[in-house]
């Protein structure tokens, strides 16, 4: 199946490694980015960099919550809703507001555009966040979501506002709730990120908690897969869990990276913060039922192509 997409957040992580295997795959892609400065704007633009060469891709440089958005969505037939301000810790006091805008009305404002038009699918990037600090694992669609930090609540509403457009205009949305996504580009706030620049520069890593918290870390190959599977789905207004079903501890994930990088990690630990939860685990049953999901690279493998990566 091919056809034309928008991405939302494309110059980000994940939405510029589904922009390179929806263009591998023939797709036409339009990608909306206005470069927030959760990180750097070079590291964005180097994520879009091999992208803008193509001729089937077309990059603008717009916020969604003001940009002229039904002149962009005229003749898109898939739109992938990735754009957000992420990450837990930064999401208490003054910046919740950015939160708000750029997770909760930017979303409100896509599905306001698109509730008329015809379109196949709508997928949005959802979160584990949305879970909260659960006793309740491995953690199912079923279950009650009660976020743990505000971050989370404004992932949980966003899923909710897609939710009541299905419901109320029939527009064909597919929510998926990544858990932990890591390899090549990740994040430089994200955790392998920080244990990868820490052991290469022999500087400690800073270690919230006892390390002994798990995260379902999916390879960010496997989310992209899950993202092009949710658009051949033949219902919508579902919500799908896209991990491993493998959780592993933090400080697990550092005695891998020592193997791989041939070098000793200096660990320095501190409380856990406001908003981390002490373990993911995803029941992916559900995204193998109906998806036909099913995870790929294993976390010593995808720790080596991310360790590979950021030596380049
Ligand atoms: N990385 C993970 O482990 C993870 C886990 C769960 C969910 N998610 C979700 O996946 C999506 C992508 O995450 P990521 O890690 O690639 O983050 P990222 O920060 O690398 O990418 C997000 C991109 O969205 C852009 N953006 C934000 N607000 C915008 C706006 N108003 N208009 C236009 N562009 C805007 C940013 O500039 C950024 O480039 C997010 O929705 C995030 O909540 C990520």
């Amino acid at each position: 199946m091919t056809g034309k997409a928008l991405v939302t957040g494309c110059a980000g992580f994940i939405g510029s490694h589904l922009c390179d295997e929806l263009l591998r795959r023939k797709w036409e892609v339009v990608g909306m980015d206005c470069f927030i400065d959760n990180y750097s704007k070079k590291l964005k633009v180097r994520n879009i960099s091999q992208l803008v060469s193509s001729s089937r891709f077309r990059f603008i440089d717009e916020d969604i919550t003001k940009a002229p958005l039904s002149q962009y969505i005229k003749d898109i037939d898939v739109i992938f809703h990735l754009a957000s301000l992420p990450g837990v810790r930064e999401s208490w006091g003054e910046s919740f507001n950015d939160y708000v805008v750029n997770n909760i009305l930017a979303t409100q404002r896509l599905l306001e555009a698109v509730k008329d038009r015809d379109i196949q699918k709508f997928v949005y990037a959802s979160s584990s966040s949305v879970y909260g600090n659960t006793g309740m694992l491995p953690m199912k669609e079923i279950h009650l979501p009660r976020p743990f930090s505000p971050y989370g609540v404004t992932k949980l509403a966003a899923e909710n506002l897609c939710h009541l457009y299905y419901k109320n205009y029939a527009v064909p949305v597919v929510s998926l709730r990544y858990f932990t996504v890591y390899g090549p580009r990740q994040r430089p706030d994200m955790s392998v990120s920080r244990f990868i620049n820490a052991i290469h520069a022999s500087a400690p890593i800073t270690v919230y908690g006892d390390g002994t918290q798990k995260r379902d870390f999916t390879y960010v190959h496997d989310v992209v897969r899950a993202n092009i599977l949710a658009v051949q789905l033949p219902t919508a207004g579902e919500v799908f869990n896209v991990g491993t079903g493998n959780p592993v501890g933090l400080l697990e994930v550092i005695r891998i990276l020592e193997k791989i990088m041939g070098k000793r990690a200096l660990l320095r630990f501190t409380e856990s913060q406001k908003g981390d939860v002490k373990d993911t685990f995803a029941d992916i049953s559900k995204a193998r039922e109906l998806l036909g999901f099913q995870p790929s690279i294993g976390l010593e493998e995808g720790l080596l192509y991310q360790v590979e990566a950021m030596n380049r």
